[in-house]
């Protein structure tokens, strides 16, 4: 199971301060099984790793393999959370070079239409070319603009190629049960589609076909990753109490520093496997929590990559850091340094040491210097990065996301300030309906 410590943040609260966050936190914990607090039509995701039934798993991973048969590269195309929870759990859970094995066991899954990059797509079309191709377009709303973009210009590549009945068999959707663009577009086509619960927001679906689909069809175990996930809601139910539920005592301790002016949140790791993690807890909490002014700023580093630029300021920079650092106790493999005989480079006496070995006391001499600097500390730990704790993982920061938005006083479900870039953009690209405000914000560029 996944352990969680938050000894280490004393130097900016006490034990104290976060245990008076206790009732708070557990009513917040209710609040989220109860359905009486903010935004509690997207309340879905809370019981979703013990409603999701055999049978949707297996149809899952029937038409992952069904699209396996067909491709050798096969592009996922969705932007946020119709993006990030996938690209987070096959980063973690993929061979780091995987692109470069003349022989793979699984199809390459690829990302597009989570950006407007005219390169990134170019490039892709062309490094695609000789492979067979297959395509799962995303989007809850069927409306966002970049992964349209995106899927208008594969799914043209693919009927090119292959005509368009056979394009059809190649493409899945998932989307909204009866709205927005896509589900039309895919009924029209005759794709076969999968649906994301109405009360499951983007930033939380990562445990339904949005997340699985793409992952079963890379190879990746996605009953592991909802056994975990399902574990971990037991772990972190209500009537679990405060000291022994970890998605509680996370909430509590960083809502605690935040109120002490520690006001950003390092997400740190030393295994560049959980860089898209990050990303995708950056999206959960940057995105529920960052609204009416305020939300703990999330950022993330890759240690110990980034001990050499970002670690002189965390060091040393302004003290309103908190880190939150996420250690795998076990790698996947065994790597040992050798003894040399001329010992040039000095490191005889490392000789005979794991990698990792070299690792964890990089990490613990950071810990504890990090701390000396000021900078509270709270170690969450995994015992293995398998599919099993990573769906744990998930769902406890997803959990610890819920619990913190309400104790923070806002609605961790709703991203009212996304809207605007959007509206702008319409605009200035003469969207039908924006013309009166694209001239007014041509005359301000
Ligand atoms: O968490 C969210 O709701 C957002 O990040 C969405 O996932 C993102 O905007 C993509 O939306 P959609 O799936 O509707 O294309």
């Amino acid at each position: 199971m996944i352990k969680i410590s938050i000894d280490k943040i004393q130097g900016g609260v006490s034990l104290d301060e976060v245990k008076a966050l206790r009732n708070d936190a557990e009513k917040a914990n209710r609040m989220l099984h109860d359905g009486s607090g903010k935004g509690n039509d997207f309340l879905g995701w809370v019981n979703l790793p013990n409603e999701i039934t055999p049978e949707q798993l297996a149809a899952i991973e029937a038409c992952a393999r069904s699209m396996a048969s067909l491709s050798e590269v096969i592009v996922v195309i969705g932007i946020g959370g119709s993006y990030l929870g996938a690209k987070a759990v096959l980063e973690a859970m993929g061979d780091s070079f995987r692109f470069l094995h003349k022989t793979q066991d699984a199809p390459v899954v690829l990302f597009a239409g989570q950006n407007l990059s005219e390169d990134y797509l170019y490039e892709l079309l062309d490094a695609v070319k000789p492979y067979k191709l297959g395509a799962v377009v995303i989007s809850k709303s069927g409306t966002t603009t970049e992964p349209a973009v995106a899927f208008r210009i594969i799914k043209e590549e693919i009927e090119k190629r292959y005509g368009k009945t056979e394009a059809a068999r190649r493409i899945v959707a998932v989307t909204d049960a009866k709205r927005g663009a896509l589900r039309t577009l895919a009924q029209q086509e005759g794709y076969v589609t999968f649906v994301i619960p109405d009360n499951v927001g983007g930033r939380y679906s990562v445990l339904t076909p949005v997340g699985l689909l793409p992952l079963s069809a890379a190879g990746v175990n996605v009953e592991e990753l909802v056994r975990g996930a399902r574990d971990m809601a037991r772990a972190t139910a209500p009537d679990v109490p405060f000291e022994e539920n970890p998605a509680a005592l996370y909430a509590a301790a960083r809502n605690a520093l935040y109120r002490k002016g520690y006001k950003t949140e390092i997400l740190a790791s030393y295994d560049p496997k959980l860089q898209y993690v990050a990303e995708w807890w950056k999206q959960l909490y940057g995105e529920s929590e960052g609204k009416e002014g305020k939300g703990i700023f999330p950022a993330s580093v890759t240690l110990t990559a980034d001990l050499h630029s970002m670690g002189q300021y965390i060091q040393q920079g302004e003290r309103t850091l908190m880190e939150t650092v996420i250690s795998i106790n076990k790698p996947k493999h065994e790597l040992k340094i050798d003894s040399d005989a001329a010992n040039l480079d000095g490191l005889n006496y490392l000789a005979g040491k794991r990698v990792s070995e070299v690792n964890l006391m990089a990490e613990m001499g950071t810990l504890l210097a990090h701390v000396d600097g000021g900078v509270p500390n709270i170690r969450i730990e995994l015992p293995e990065l398998t599919e099993y704790y990573l769906g744990g993982l998930l769902y406890f920061f997803e959990k610890a996301c819920g619990i913190s938005g309400y104790l923070l006083g806002v609605n961790p479900f709703d991203q009212p300030g996304v809207e605007a870039y959007k509206k702008n953009m319409f605009a200035l690209l003469g969207k039908p309906g924006y013309e009166d405000q694209g001239d007014e914000l041509r005359k301000r560029l």
